[in-house]
């Protein structure tokens, strides 16, 4: 059953946020005054040139990062104050993260990379295999629990991490640039997954993404400039089939763009290369821990 965004509550709620990053003279202002809010239902696109904040802004709404300035609410609790077992508490509750490079462990199978994230946030066990295989079916992957990543193409990878991502039920999904490194039809398959996973599992997504393929699944597009939103639009969008307990992928009409090529990435002037987002690697660092000490 599809539910309205229109009439849900919010899960996340940012006012204000600015972000200062670097240091001394190399100290810049990353997120300048930026509000949003996000509600179950809804798939949201941060659109915007690369170095105009948009990870870090992710970072922020994801409890990975804390702002210099301005408020974040998770599910009505504000993050300001909670002590670090208490924020990743929070984090591992009600976020799930999907990043453009997969992230998951080679050494692992598909089943054994979605349980380690139910690890983290406390499912065990038989529920966890359970809720694993789940996840893994929802997204089409019924038949590859026991692949590994080497094994398994640029899209099956990318829908092992969106069941990574839900398999823990979280109320917020964030995705940064999950698309960017696969083919159209891939591309396309990932979006109208987390389309689906808003619209029938009642989710909010945000989507960071240059990829102008993405737009047609969107409820909301958010368009962010030099640390500042500028617009805000609500585009058309696909049509997309419920989920009635089946591999979503497989239920879904397969919408293929002409132009096979991935999207060109515009480059802000003099934006400095970073080796690994923030979030990325907190969440990694989250896993290898729990994953050494279950060894
Ligand atoms: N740790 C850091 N120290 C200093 N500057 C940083 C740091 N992280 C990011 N920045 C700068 O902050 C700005 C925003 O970076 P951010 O990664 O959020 O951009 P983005 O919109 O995600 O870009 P892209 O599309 O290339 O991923 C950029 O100018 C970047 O160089
Ligand atoms: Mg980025």
């Amino acid at each position: 059953m599809s539910l309205n965004p229109a009439s849900q509550p919010l899960v996340l709620e940012a006012h204000g946020i600015v972000k200062e990053l670097g240091e001394g003279a190399g100290r810049i202002m990353a997120v300048k005054g930026v509000d949003i809010a996000l509600k179950s239902g809804e798939l949201t696109l941060l659109m915007g040139p690369s170095g105009s904040g948009k990870t870090t802004l992710l970072s922020i709404l994801g409890c990975i990062l804390s702002p210099t300035a301005g408020t974040v609410s998770i599910a009505g609790t504000p993050t300001a104050g909670l002590k670090p077992e208490a924020l990743a508490m929070l984090r591992r509750t009600h976020i799930g993260y999907i990043f453009q490079s997969y992230n998951l462990f080679p050494t692992l199978t598909a089943v054994e990379n979605v349980r380690i994230a139910l690890d983290v946030a406390g499912v065990t066990g038989a529920v966890a295999i359970q809720k694993a295989e789940q996840a893994l079916r929802d997204v089409g992957l019924g038949h590859k629990f026991t692949s590994y990543p080497a094994h398994l193409s640029g899209g099956e990878k990318q829908r092992v991490a969106v069941a990574r991502a839900i398999a823990s039920a979280p109320s917020i999904v964030l995705a940064d640039e999950p698309t960017a490194a696969l083919d159209s039809e891939n591309g396309h398959g990932v979006m109208r997954l987390l389309a689906q996973i808003a619209r029938e599992q009642n989710r909010s997504i945000l989507v960071v993404t240059h990829d102008s393929r993405t737009l047609m699944y969107a409820d909301r597009v958010i368009h962010i400039e030099d640390g500042k939103i500028v617009s805000e639009e609500h585009p058309a969008k696909a049509p997309v089939t419920e989920l009635s307990g089946k591999a979503i992928l497989a239920a879904a009409p397969v919408a293929v763009a002409a132009d096979n090529t991935p999207a060109e990435k515009p480059r802000r002037k003099s934006a400095p290369q970073r080796t690994k987002e923030p979030a990325e690697a907190k969440i990694l660092t989250d896993l290898i821990q729990k994953r050494k000490s279950n060894a």
